[in-house]
């Protein structure tokens, strides 16, 4: 199973280094084949002596120049960052990231190598319209992405599951990750309101390769239960 947090815009550089650090004590002592990733805040990112696979939210497609408030690679590579986050829904619908640059994202850092996690997810009134439509809608976020390549790991998160403690039928990821499979080899994640509590309801499911989890991952005890739960399924 992939196990991964993405911390969003949480803990300072300190605390960031703490939680990284409590991870990796319990990955040591605790014998897991999962594979464990944690995506911190921008200002966090660094070279940390660990196993976990550190992966940056957001990047640039550039290695330097001028895009303000943005990072590139020179950036990522000072600390060896060779793992991204790109499509996330928070970028989609928040910031209004474009499917264009998303694919520009995702084409820029294949060539690099990246391993690649990469978001797809319906809101509610797409949800509210059937499995067809929801299953349309995914498919138009994943235009331009190259489903074949092999550092790729695709993430379901449901908008609206997504920080809201919703989740969706047990049917409808099934239904939702076997098209997906079907579109691509990638393992495939779940995301949107995982917690200690569900998720062993959640990786019992067919073609869920691990999830990825928001809120739930920010108590470091909360995320090193959930990795010893998924081992369970590994
Ligand atoms: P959540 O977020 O676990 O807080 O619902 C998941 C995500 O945004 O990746």
């Amino acid at each position: 199973m992939i196990v991964a947090a993405n911390l969003k815009t949480h803990f300072t550089r300190a605390h960031t280094k703490e939680y990284i650090l409590q991870i990796d004590t319990f990955l040591k002592t605790n014998h897991t084949t999962n594979e464990v990733f944690v995506f911190p805040a921008q200002t966090a990112l660094d070279s940390f002596d660990t196993d976990i696979n550190i992966g940056a939210q957001n990047a640039y497609p550039t290695d330097k120049g001028a895009f303000t408030g943005e990072i590139g690679t020179q950036q990522l590579d000072e600390f060896g960052i060779k793992t991204i986050l790109i499509g996330h829904s928070e970028r989609r619908h928040v910031l209004n990231e474009s499917q264009d640059l998303i694919a520009k994202k995702f084409k820029y850092f294949q060539n690099l190598g990246y391993k690649i996690v990469f978001c797809v997810g319906e809101p509610k009134e797409i949800r509210e319209q059937g499995d067809v439509k929801t299953m349309e809608y995914l498919t138009s976020q994943l235009q331009g992405v190259d489903l074949g390549y092999k550092d790729l790991i695709l993430a379901y998160e449901p908008v609206w599951s997504i920080g809201s403690g919703h989740l969706p039928s047990d049917k409808e990821i099934i239904d939702v990750h076997a098209a997906l499979r079907t579109a691509c080899k990638a393992p495939i994640l779940y995301g949107g309101s995982v917690k200690p509590d569900n998720i062993r309801q959640i990786t019992l499911l067919s073609n869920v390769d691990g999830v990825l989890v928001g809120g739930a991952a920010l108590k470091a005890d909360d995320f090193c239960s959930m990795i010893s739960i998924a081992q369970c399924d590994a």
